[in-house]
């Protein structure tokens, strides 16, 4: 950032650092804290999508034949690698609003609960056959990129990144 503040360039820490000056809109803490979450969740995240993704069709041959076949798969491709092993196991910790009961266990107001996504993506009474890798079926929604209020802002652009690195 000290770099940047002297020599600003076109890229995107610049631009923020910009727009601190300019609007007083991000401080120290807050212009850390948004290249940390650009690094961390835009960024290592995609990566992940793609370099997991390859080894996950190189591990499928047939699958990968399929899509080889027929690029318009690949969308579907996508979410099917997302949802098969997609980048994050975890959701952010959430905290219950009431006491519920979960599939046999008691859960009281203010527990903390951590939504294991990986495991909610493999769940049988969602998803025929979870544990096979399939870059065809249709999936209705799956949780890679969490849900509610917290779900992933970089969703739609991992969508984009994903389609044109596999394409
Ligand atoms: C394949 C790529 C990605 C995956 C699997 C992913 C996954 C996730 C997950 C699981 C969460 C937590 C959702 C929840 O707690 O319900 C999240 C949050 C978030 N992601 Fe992503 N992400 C990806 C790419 C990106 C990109 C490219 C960006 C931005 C450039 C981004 C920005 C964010 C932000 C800002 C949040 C916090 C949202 C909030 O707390 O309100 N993510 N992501």
């Amino acid at each position: 950032m000290a770099e940047k503040r002297q020599h600003p360039a076109g890229d995107l820490i610049s631009q923020l650092i910009a727009i601190e000056e300019e609007g007083d809109r991000l401080d120290e803490a807050e212009l850390i804290s948004m290249i940390s979450l650009l690094i961390f969740a835009g960024h290592e995240t995609t990566s992940n999508l793609i370099a997991t993704g390859t080894l996950m069709l190189l591990d499928h041959p047939e699958q990968l034949k399929k899509l080889k076949a027929n690029l318009n798969l690949v969308p579907a491709a996508v979410e099917e690698l997302l949802r098969f092993n997609g980048p994050s196991t975890m959701a952010g910790p959430r905290f219950a609003t009431e006491d519920i009961e979960l599939a046999g266990q008691q859960i009281k107001k203010g527990d903390m609960v951590i939504p294991v996504l990986k495991s909610a993506n493999r769940d049988e009474l969602q998803f025929t056959d979870p544990e096979e890798l399939n870059i065809t079926r249709t999936i209705k929604r799956h949780l890679a990129f969490g849900q509610g209020i917290h779900m992933c802002l970089g969703a739609p652009l991992a969508r984009v990144e994903g389609d044109i690195a596999f394409s």
